[in-house]
């Protein structure tokens, strides 16, 4: 598949090397792509633009204060048929941040037109180029409205190496950016685990 990623930072780069090795070709979207590297083989850089119009999905790996500055440059029509992956979370989260919403359905509104999928947000980005920590696969929980795009994204994770997980519609996105902050706590909070940690879902 033909993936891009908006943003050329820790989730981005690890997320390509995985894709990439996986046989996927990849295109990054940087705001100044002149002097990029990019990180692997079958991985280009290019504008924000480049790479929407590239991707049959494209993931969204930009802090999330930048996301309006981001797809706002994009234009009406360009998610037209895109699969949109919110990779994003509100860290830290702003005051009083709600419930009632999340960054996915955030973003959503940003970019119309798009298939919004929740994906990757409680992975620590150095786990991303695997999905695994010592051949233990790590869980990718998958939210989404749109049944065909969700399958595409857990295919996408389980490529690269994690165990997909179907974690229900967008809304899902409300825990499983609350599941990032607590993974946050307890790898630079009170656990000063570090980032090789990663959550699994045993059935
Ligand atoms: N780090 C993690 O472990 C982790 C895990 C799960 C989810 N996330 C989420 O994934 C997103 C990306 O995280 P990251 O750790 O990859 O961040 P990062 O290393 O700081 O990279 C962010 C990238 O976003 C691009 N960008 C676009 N507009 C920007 C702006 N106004 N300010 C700063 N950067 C801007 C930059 O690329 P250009 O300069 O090339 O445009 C930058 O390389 C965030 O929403 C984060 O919450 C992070």
């Amino acid at each position: 598949m033909k993936v891009g990623i908006l943003g050329t930072g820790k989730v981005a780069t690890n997320l390509a090397t995985g894709l990439a090795r996986a046989g996927h070709s990849v295109l990054l979207g940087s705001r100044q792509p002149a002097g990029k590297t990019a990180p692997a083989k079958n991985v280009s850089v290019g504008t924000h633009a480049e790479t929407v119009r590239f991707g049959d999905a494209i993931i969204l790996a930009v802090p999330l204060s930048a996301a309006k500055e981001t797809l706002d440059g994009l234009g009406v029509g360009a998610w037209k048929g895109k699969t949109l992956i919110d990779a994003t979370n509100a860290f830290p989260p702003p005051e009083g941040w709600p419930a009632t919403t999340s960054a996915a359905e955030e973003v959503a509104k940003l970019a119309r037109g798009a298939k919004v999928v929740k994906a990757f947000n409680t992975a620590f980005a150095p786990l991303m180029a695997t999905g695994q920590i010592g051949g233990k696969k790590i869980a990718a929980f998958v939210a989404g409205d749109d049944a065909a795009a969700k399958k595409a994204v857990m295919g996408l994770a389980g490529d690269i190496g994690f165990d997909p997980i179907d974690a229900g519609p967008l809304a899902a996105a409300r825990n499983l950016e609350p599941m990032a902050m607590e993974m946050i706590a307890l790898g630079f909070g009170h656990g000063k685990m570090g980032s090789n940690i990663g959550l699994m879902l045993v059935r």
